[in-house]
């Protein structure tokens, strides 16, 4: 990405007379500013480039009250949504992690404790109240699952219409049952998430369905949302902010969000830019596009048509955010590093024996910063978050892998004492 390019990223409060109530769009290749809520779009009408959202008026910490994602109304474009409710999610001590990985201090945030068990609940309540505004009738999203589960509960709980399109074969259990119990009309594509992301991408610019993918870009606003949650609580127990958010990347979603929320931060002054977190992504190595493009620094990724990793959630090879991930990474000073399946189950297992249950896509940010803090590129002062995305139950076919076996034993007390060898 040009110097020239880059800028657009900057905020400025100056309202264009395009705003609705304050907020408006902007591409962020090259600048062009659109009405919020006019007309559906979600890339640039004049160069196709990824839009953002952007405010006359940045919050900062005295401007949030309440509880969960609509605590941040302030930095959000309504000021409730449809909500189950989300967000709020514990900020874990994982103090045996902690010392086996040798890190100054290793807080776990888990977004496997929302509404739907997974982060993309902040998105929907958002994402959802955009499309009622919009006046749409057909929700849609592709996903490897969880973007299902969350679009089809928040989507059915406005009384919308729901469409999902799912890879045939490589979507975890828990999601699909998600999906199907709250009432979306599910697609199984024969075709990776990609190739699905493709097909409801042209629905979408036919006008066939509205797109909760995160490419609309009032999804991440609400995914936004983790990071001023992290940022509150981590200084609240810790008493500063944390040196490195470490988080699993697919989409590169809410890497962007991330991102965003530090800039928005920092351009309010809530946040001197020295404190900003370093945004470092962790991908399968087997679906890894995103790290590819950081070590050989590229300004985009190479689109990856074959991908393969157990964890089916991050198995994604064209990272549509990634023109708003890159610069995140970068500018932050951060990095990304790429894991094995088994570090991934690995890491589940040792998250799971602290009593944090989490999906194998959420335990690739555990694996990550063990990587990287064994090639010292993570330092054993810092003081880190790792970021959960997904609750355990979401893959039962994955926990029971990486759990114990269940013994047989007779229904007889001296039976099951005999058993456990009990004199
Ligand atoms: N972790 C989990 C559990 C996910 O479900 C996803 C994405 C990610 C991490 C990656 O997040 O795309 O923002 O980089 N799941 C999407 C879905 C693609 O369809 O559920 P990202």
């Amino acid at each position: 990405m040009s110097g020239t390019e880059r800028s657009h990223f900057e905020l400025h409060g100056e309202e264009p007379t395009c705003s609705t109530g304050g907020v408006w769009l902007s591409c962020i290749a090259c600048g062009e500013q659109f009405p919020p809520f006019e007309t559906v779009r979600y890339v640039c009408d004049d160069c196709d480039g990824l839009l953002e959202v952007r405010y006359a008026d940045l919050p900062t910490w005295n401007d949030f009250e309440g509880r969960g994602v609509w605590r941040y109304d302030a930095a959000l474009p309504f000021e409730s949504g449809v909500s189950l409710p989300e967000g709020a999610t514990p900020l874990h001590d994982v103090p045996r992690l902690k010392s086996s990985i040798g890190v100054g201090r290793l807080r776990v945030k888990h977004e496997g404790m929302n509404p739907t068990g997974s982060f993309k609940d902040r998105g929907m309540t958002v994402g959802v109240r955009v499309a009622e505004q919009m006046g749409v009738e057909r929700l849609a999203c592709a996903s490897t699952g969880n973007t299902s589960a969350a679009l089809s509960a928040y989507g059915s709980r406005a009384g919308l219409e729901t469409l999902v399109l799912l890879p045939q074969g490589k979507v975890a259990a828990g999601k699909i049952a998600q999906a199907s119990c709250h009432g979306a009309r599910i697609l199984e594509v024969d075709g990776n998430f990609d190739t699905c992301l493709d097909i409801v991408g042209d629905l979408a610019d036919r006008g066939d369905v509205y797109l909760l993918n995160s490419l609309n870009p009032f999804r991440l606003e609400g995914q936004k949302t983790i990071g001023l949650e992290i940022l509150e609580q981590f200084r609240d127990e810790e008493g500063s902010y944390p040196d490195r958010i470490v988080l699993p990347v697919g989409n590169a979603g809410n890497t962007a969000a991330l991102y965003k929320c530090f800039r928005e931060l920092v351009a309010s002054g809530a946040l001197e830019s020295s404190d900003v977190p370093k945004l470092t992504g962790v991908q399968a190595e087997g679906a890894a596009p995103m790290v590819e493009a950081i070590e050989e620094n590229r300004a985009e990724t190479r689109r990856w048509e074959s991908v393969e990793t157990s964890a089916t959630a991050i198995r994604i090879g064209n990272p549509v955010n990634a023109p708003k991930a890159l610069p995140g990474i970068r500018e932050t000073g951060g990095t990304a590093a790429a894991v094995a399946d088994e570090e991934i189950q690995a890491a589940q297992q040792e998250l799971a024996r602290e009593g944090v249950g989490v999906e194998p896509a959420s335990a690739a940010s555990i694996a990550g910063l063990r990587t990287l803090r064994e090639e010292g590129v993570v330092t054993e002062d810092e003081e880190v978050v790792c970021l959960t995305t997904g609750h355990l139950l979401k893959d039962p076919d994955a926990a029971v892998e990486a759990g114990t076996e269940p013994e047989t034993v007779p229904g007889t007390t001296p039976g099951v004492r005999d058993h456990l060898g009990l004199e």
